[in-house]
């Protein structure tokens, strides 16, 4: 077993029942992860890139069956931050030192292409690379985003099986979402995606199908999280995700693509309370940290017991700086982009 890490050290590549083989097996984890933590630091440094999150609207057409921001919750006060103000918790951010702004939103009518387009065009003004995840749009719309200076694009997979993806979301389809992950990776943009690992018949093999996924894109940025049920969706009496899974995706994900960006996800910090920290010591280099104000973060609730829902901006910067640097590891002051090998 321990020869398939190292192939996989070595080469990058992995066959399908070789993933599997490693999830598996769970007296090969330390191995699994210190083979990535020392990949990642081989191919992309010690360097920790924070990017900026703003949570800017948690209203959702859509109505996945594990999510909080779902339509079909009514126990959730909904808000819209409009694009002034978006503008100014952006500023804020770039002052507090973050080279990123990450734009994320459920899937919001209000917020046209036309209208993100103008709000991407105002904080490119500030010197700021930005990354959107406001989920499936239109060629057009995703050109036009790209056009008004987006510089990434996040959209999860979030499962590549196609009988759970077509259960856990209504009316939507992986073709359509695998479409858009193309055209998004084919309009220039960095390309993020990911899945959610512990969906009710999620199988070992299924997650190592989602890794090839991965590989096969030629992903640049990859976040994985354990799923966490929410008590007001069809998913509340699922059982949580498993930490120790999800940090093996994780893992291989890394060994298979030495050079892209891995971010130590908050889900992984809600079900472990030093699982960022872990997560970074075990293939990933990126922290993502909220920079939108306390009263917002309650409310954007995918799923229960999130963290830092109570902090403010200043307090999350301090705190991740902190535990950034007792592992001996320091804050990127560059963009991040993917370094090309
Ligand atoms: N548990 C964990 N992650 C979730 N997400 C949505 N709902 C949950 C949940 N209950 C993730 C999805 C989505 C990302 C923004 O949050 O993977 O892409
Ligand atoms: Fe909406 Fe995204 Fe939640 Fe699905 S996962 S309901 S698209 S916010
Ligand atoms: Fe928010 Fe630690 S990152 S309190």
């Amino acid at each position: 077993m321990e020869n398939i890490i190292l192939k996989a050290v070595e080469a990058h590549k992995l066959k399908r029942d070789e993933i599997v083989s490693i999830l598996a097996d769970d007296n090969i984890n330390e191995a699994l992860f210190r083979a990535a933590d020392k990949v990642r630091n081989e191919f992309v440094g010690d360097e920790i890139h924070l990017r900026g999150l703003i949570e800017f609207s948690n209203i959702c057409k859509r109505n996945c069956f594990y999510c909080g921001l779902r339509c079909e919750n009514k126990d959730i006060e909904r808000y819209r931050i409009l694009e002034d103000e978006i503008v100014s918790y952006a500023k804020n951010a770039v002052e507090m030192g973050y080279r990123t702004i990450v734009l994320q939103s459920g899937e919001d009518p209000y917020f046209t292409a036309e209208k993100l387009a103008k709000t991407v065009a105002e904080i490119k003004k500030c010197g700021a690379a930005i990354t959107l995840s406001i989920g499936e749009m239109d060629e057009k719309d995703y050109r036009l985003l790209k056009e008004a200076g987006a510089d990434r694009f996040l959209l999860r997979i979030e499962t590549t099986d196609p009988v759970l993806y077509e259960k856990f979301h209504p009316k939507m389809s992986l073709d359509n979402r695998i479409k858009c992950l193309k055209t998004i990776k084919k309009l220039g943009y960095e390309t993020g995606t990911g899945v959610l690992v512990g969906l009710p018949n999620q199988t070992l093999e299924s997650l190592a199908d989602d890794i090839l996924f991965f590989k096969e894109l030629n992903a640049d940025m990859i976040g994985i999280g354990p799923l966490i049920p929410h008590p007001n969706t069809p998913l509340k009496d699922a059982t949580q995700g498993d930490f120790t899974l999800a940090l093996k995706v994780m893992a291989i994900t890394r060994l298979l693509m030495p050079d892209i960006n891995i971010p130590a996800t908050t889900a992984m910090e809600t079900v472990n309370p030093n699982g960022r920290i872990i997560a970074l010591q075990s293939g990933a280099n990126v922290v993502m940290p909220n920079v939108t104000i306390s009263d917002y973060r309650k409310k954007y609730e995918i799923y229960p017991n999130k963290i830092c829902i109570n902090e403010d901006e200043s307090k999350c910067r301090n705190c991740i700086e902190s535990k950034i640097i007792s592992i001996g590891r320091k804050i990127s002051t560059n963009f991040g982009f993917r370094k090309q090998i």
